[in-house]
């Protein structure tokens, strides 16, 4: 073991120890210590779940980048392991970038990641070159292969960047080709998504280039993900600095999910229709896999690159991972909801039924910072909602609320919100009054179309976060929030009349 990964592991365990658990959140997964980015080498590997991501172990900021490592039993409680990967090589002595891992057939555990290493340009600058490398290990120990880099800058397209090459994401084929697609910035400027084909996972060779940005979302294409769902092929990737579209993508470092046809013989994928991932404030750097059972499950970085200077100004770790989610396609729409997992983790329900609200309420033991609440949300327009009647468009309905709004993660001084309003279909997170001392983007909003007047969310909260997922998952919402923990109260307000159903349970990490 090198001296580097050698004192990323001493010092992990020195300095995690001191972090207690009530420190972070349940359900979560934080950085042993120090700083964590993006999901790596999520796999479901000898019994369990293994998740790595981007750390740099020694502060609370982004540095030379090592690997991560936790492991999980149920996707939601997870248990560290050692750093697995470190800089510590000349062709990544720059950083350990984003990659995946593939179980071999002969039991071993694979890590596909991208090195980076610094090199003089003929000006003098320093630029940073980014290859794709390989780690061989049994879910603890791994041993960089001898062969590294496996792909450099020979192997890229005319115009292709040696500099933009990066986040490789592995799979194996029903014919045991293994396939990998990586993100790459082509001679305009923008991204691509290289797809490369190896026997055996060791040598490897450009197949086509999947996929072309033509600089419409944003520009470089990070941490590509390609997989079929439900008789479509899907491609994931979150796009830098993306210029903001309607009500659709936000400016900065965003989500894009592509759906589409894959024409395997030719490696070409014919896109037919795209969406945000999610529609939140923090949401990056998506990875997915497969669970035992068939599941597509992915796994986000719930942060954004630019908005990483709101933190608790003392904490010991920063940067969280999303809820791993079940993802399926419904006419075209990516659909999105926790990992079933999460029902054993609910207690103590509380449960109102046909609520009015009109003006400000809150209601006893609805309350809390670790919770899983189902809400419906019934505009109601009279006569109609939920008759025959209700199937008349929804555009021409005169609704008894115009706004309605949730508030959460409140005191006296401090609350954030997920509000609504009827004229403009519009669905609003909000966490202006969070308690942050910082001025970065704190709203966002997104078009949501009524279903028959009524909105439906699953909100899920822990500790120092809250996830919407709106309509049974057709759109999602995410967001950090670092208001103290006392702030725990709930409540519900609307300009008119609406009528809820509430249905909240605490999420208890203990099994
Ligand atoms: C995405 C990303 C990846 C890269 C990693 C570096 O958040 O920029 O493209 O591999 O982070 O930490």
């Amino acid at each position: 073991m090198s001296e580097i990964l050698r004192e990323a592991r001493s010092y992990e365990t020195e300095v995690g120890r001191k972090i207690k658990a009530h420190e972070r959140p349940d359900f979560h997964l934080t950085p042993r210590v120090g700083w964590m980015n993006d999901p790596n080498g999520f796999i479901f590997y000898k019994g369990e779940y293994h998740l790595f991501y981007q750390y740099y172990p020694y502060k609370c900021m982004w540095g030379p980048m090592h690997w991560g490592h936790a492991v999980s039993s149920d996707l939601l409680h997870w248990s560290y392991l050692p750093a697995a990967l470190a800089p510590d090589e000349v062709y990544d002595h720059a950083g350990c970038f984003s990659g995946s891992a593939i179980a071999l057939p002969d039991g071993r555990l694979m890590l596909m990641y991208t090195g980076v290493r610094k090199e003089e340009t003929a000006d003098g600058e320093a630029a940073d070159i980014q290859t794709q490398c390989l780690a061989f290990g049994d879910g603890t120990e791994f041993v960089k292969y001898e062969g590294n880099p496996v792909l450099n800058a020979s192997v890229l397209p005319e115009g292709g960047s040696r500099k933009d090459f990066r986040d490789p994401k592995i799979w194996q084929e029903k014919d045991g080709t293994y396939c990998c697609v990586i993100g790459n910035r082509s001679s305009d400027g923008s991204g691509q998504i290289l797809l490369f084909t190896s026997a055996d996972g060791i040598v490897w060779k450009m197949k086509s280039i999947l996929a072309s940005n033509r600089n419409r979302y944003g520009k470089m294409w990070e941490c590509p993900d390609f997989f079929e769902l439900d008789g479509k092929w899907v491609l994931l990737t979150s796009p830098q600095d993306m210029l903001i579209d309607g009500n659709n993508y936000h400016s900065g470092n965003g989500t894009l999910c592509l759906t589409g046809i894959y024409d395997k013989e030719n490696g070409r994928f014919a896109e037919e229709k795209n969406q945000p991932i999610d529609s939140g404030l923090d949401f990056y750097a998506t990875q997915t896999t497969l669970a035992p059972d068939g599941r597509r499950i992915m796994i986000g970085w719930m942060q954004n690159w630019d908005s990483v200077s709101l933190r608790m100004p003392d904490a010991k770790w920063f940067g969280q991972m999303s809820l791993p989610r079940e993802l399926s396609l419904k006419d075209g729409v990516l659909i999105q909801k926790p990992v079933c997992e999460i029902d054993a983790c609910r207690t103590n329900e509380v449960i109102y039924e046909n609520e009015r609200i009109s003006g400000r309420k809150s209601f006893p033991e609805l309350n809390g910072r670790k919770a899983d609440i189902e809400l419906t949300v019934n505009f109601k327009d009279g006569e109609g909602a939920g008759t025959g009647e209700a199937q008349k468009d929804e555009s021409d309905r005169e609704y008894a609320c115009r706004r309605f709004e949730f508030r959460f993660a409140e005191d006296s001084c401090y609350y954030s919100s997920i509000s609504y309003t009827t004229e403009d279909s519009m669905l609003r997170i909000d966490r202006t009054f969070s308690g942050s001392r910082r001025d970065v983007i704190h709203h966002r909003k997104c078009r949501t179309p009524l279903q028959n007047g009524i909105l439906k969310l699953r909100i899920i909260l822990d500790l120092y976060s809250v996830e919407v997922f709106v309509n049974d998952g057709s759109q999602t919402v995410s967001a950090v929030l670092y208001t103290d923990p006392s702030a725990n109260q709930i409540s519900f307000s609307a300009d008119g009349e609406a009528v809820i159903d509430v249905r909240k349970y605490n999420l208890t990490a203990d099994e």
